[in-house]
């Protein structure tokens, strides 16, 4: 039997999630994705009415197969964690069954089991501000968005993978090395994901039989990273000082997480992989 992928963090086909739904995809997997509730409506139609077609072409010609797609909200836990003007609010109330855990319960009735679980989201709403200037509100959403949001998939889908499988989530360099205008703490979080990937590991190893890993991913002009605002310097500063000086292609990350996702990688686990044409191994500009 071929495996089966859940995605969270796919809402159009410029992002590193579309990337690694294709690669996986091309490795034989069945794909299932989780979509944030607020962009599913436009995603899905724009899905239905063939806008991505030409983005879901796979190395053999044929079309990525999207099995489900899922309303998904990664803030919340549970349904009793949604405060009253969000279940009111016109986007959420047309859907349903969109917490963390809710999604897990529907994908266990509609497929019983997954393989592979792909956490390719982020949000900080005070991203652009410098960290000196963050709210404490700031700083808690984006750690709830961009680094609990994995815990909490973890702990509901880990039930229904399968062992031997494999969890992958993305992350950045400002984690560990000061990267200006990646603010908001955001750069906080990425830290805390990257820190838990290595706890994560040990606990849902010993417990699932289960790998965890993270992939440090260069510069994308993604949806996200273009509202972050400093994403055009950041590839031309890896353009010029990256050992391979060449511009990333979400196709090279997705290719890496079909790797880690796959039984060659079975030995990897808890690990941070660069995927960046090798920037973080320099201590300098050239
Ligand atoms: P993207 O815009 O394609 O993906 C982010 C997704 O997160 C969007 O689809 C958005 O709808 C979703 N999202 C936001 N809040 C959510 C929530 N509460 N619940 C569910 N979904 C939610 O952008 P990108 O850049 O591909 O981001 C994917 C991951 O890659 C993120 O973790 C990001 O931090 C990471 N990354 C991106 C880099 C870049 O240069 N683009 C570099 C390194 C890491």
């Amino acid at each position: 039997r071929g495996k089966r992928a859940f995605i969270a963090g796919v809402a159009d086909d410029n992002g590193y999630g579309w990337a690694i739904a294709k690669s996986l995809a091309a490795a034989g997997a069945e794909i299932l994705l989780g979509t944030w509730v607020p962009a599913l409506n436009i995603f899905e139609t724009s899905l239905r009415r063939g806008k991505f077609d030409e983005s879901r072409v796979l190395p053999d010609g044929s079309l990525m197969e999207i099995k489900k797609v899922y309303p998904l909200d990664a803030v919340y836990d549970t349904p009793e964690d949604v405060p009253e003007d969000v279940k009111a609010n016109k986007r959420y109330a047309g859907s349903s069954n969109w917490t963390v855990k809710e999604v897990a319960e529907s994908v266990k009735q509609d497929f019983g089991t997954i393989d592979i679980l792909v956490h390719s989201l982020a949000n900080g709403p005070e991203v652009t501000k410098p960290l000196l200037e963050t709210s404490r509100y700031g700083y808690l959403a984006a750690v709830s968005a961009s680094s609990y949001s994995f815990i909490s998939l973890l702990k509901y889908f880990a039930p229904l993978m399968n062992p031997g499988g494999a969890t992958i989530s993305l992350t950045y360099i400002a984690s560990e090395s000061i990267i200006p205008g990646y603010g908001g703490g955001m750069s906080s979080a990425k830290a805390a994901l990257e820190s838990d990937t290595r706890v994560l590991a040990f606990e849902a190893g010993r417990k699932h039989r289960i790998r965890v890993n993270t992939i440090s991913a260069g510069p994308l002009r993604s949806r996200a990273a273009k509202a972050i605002g400093f994403i055009d310097m950041m590839i031309d500063y890896s353009l010029e000082n990256a050992p391979l000086q060449k511009e990333l292609s979400a196709e090279e990350v997705g290719n890496a997480a079909a790797f880690l996702a796959s039984p060659l990688a079975s030995a990897i686990t808890g690990a941070v992989v660069y995927v960046d044409n090798g920037l973080n191994a320099m201590g300098v500009g050239v």
